[in-house]
């Protein structure tokens, strides 16, 4: 069933209440100030409903005191490997000439980051973001670069093109031919995973193939620190999914980070930020952004500019979906 079709507008009154009785002590003994105040964690929130197994599996991490990095790292390796997803590592759908390419960036507590952009046959961009992260000076590295360092740090090549994704393709390729592609959330679900860990320290990761059949070439906001994905330890983390062109307009997910460092709970730093979006496009058809965001606190919010965008949250009390709220149906 298609996400439009099932997800109705809900209002989710305690998508931004923290859960009682789990105050972090390290928050506790700290001196109140406007932003942090108590602590409610550890916390994993993500996009989509592929954010549920991602989220499981970063929870390992989390739970046996392990780092927020290692644990965003780890959460959407497996929707990255997981062949069935069509936007994300192998199976995501190619651009218009068959190419899976792919985008990803990490982020850590103490503002490292990495990131891969135009990236082929590597199933895993995450792990190599990482290591452009902890073992290179820079922040991003891009096509036959990202992949050549890939391989030389002992990443194996990957036919990541699969057969369901190259018929699809292969039908779009019939289809082009007669009508403009149509833009729609089905092809834009990057995995974008934060995670807040039993010390209060914030990471986050994102990662996807990118606009189905896009311009050989193209990059979104996935791999773009400030747009994708933005962690302040002090603050925040945001990350983006939907039509990158409009997300990088914004700066999105450091836009969401500043508006809740101005004192906005999560989901108004979201909303905030899908009005900017809005107001900066005359053309809206089509045009499906989301973003979630999770604060120094451990409360999270989200919030999309059509109906239909979902999020994944994770903590001691729960393992869920909640619908996000929304400023247009689709
Ligand atoms: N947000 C993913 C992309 O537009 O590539």
């Amino acid at each position: 069933m298609k996400r439009r079709n099932f997800i109705k507008f809900s209002a989710i009154s305690g998508a931004t209440i923290a859960i009682s009785g789990y105050s972090n002590s390290l928050f506790a003994r700290k001196k109140p100030n406007s932003l942090i105040t108590s602590g409610y964690l550890p916390r994993i929130i993500s996009t989509w409903n592929h954010g549920m197994a991602a989220n499981n599996e970063a929870w390992k991490i989390i739970e046996s005191n392990g780092a927020a990095l290692d644990a965003v790292e780890k959460g959407v390796r497996i929707t990255e490997s997981d062949p069935s997803n069509r936007s994300v590592g192998i199976g995501g759908l190619p651009d218009a000439k068959g190419n899976v390419t792919l985008d990803a960036c990490i982020m850590d507590h103490k503002f490292n980051c990495g990131s891969v952009s135009f990236l082929q046959n590597i199933e895993n961009p995450i792990s190599v973001a990482r290591k452009v992260m902890e073992q290179t000076p820079h922040v991003m590295l891009s096509g036959k670069g990202a992949y050549d360092f890939a391989i030389e740090k002992g990443f194996k090549h990957k036919d990541l093109l699969t057969n369901e994704a190259k018929l699809a393709w292969e039908k779009w390729k019939e289809e082009a031919k007669k009508e403009k592609p149509i833009i729609n959330n089905e092809n834009h679900d990057t995995i974008g995973l934060l995670a807040i860990d039993k010390k209060g320290n914030l990471s986050g990761a994102c990662t996807t193939s990118g606009w189905a059949y896009k311009l050989h070439g193209r990059v979104g906001d996935s791999p773009i620190i400030g747009a994708g994905l933005y962690v302040d330890n002090e603050i925040g983390a945001a990350c983006a999914t939907g039509l990158g062109e409009a997300v990088i307009r914004i700066c999105g997910s450091h836009t969401v980070v500043e508006l809740m460092r101005q004192g906005h709970s999560p989901e108004n730093a979201c909303k905030i930020a899908v009005e900017r979006i809005i107001k900066a496009h005359d053309n809206l058809e089509g045009l499906q952004v989301g973003f979630i965001a999770l604060n120094k606190k451990g409360e999270y919010g989200a919030y999309s500019v059509y109906s239909g965008f979902n999020f994944a949250v994770k903590d001691v009390k729960q393992n869920t979906m909640i619908n996000a709220k929304y400023e247009m149906d689709w």
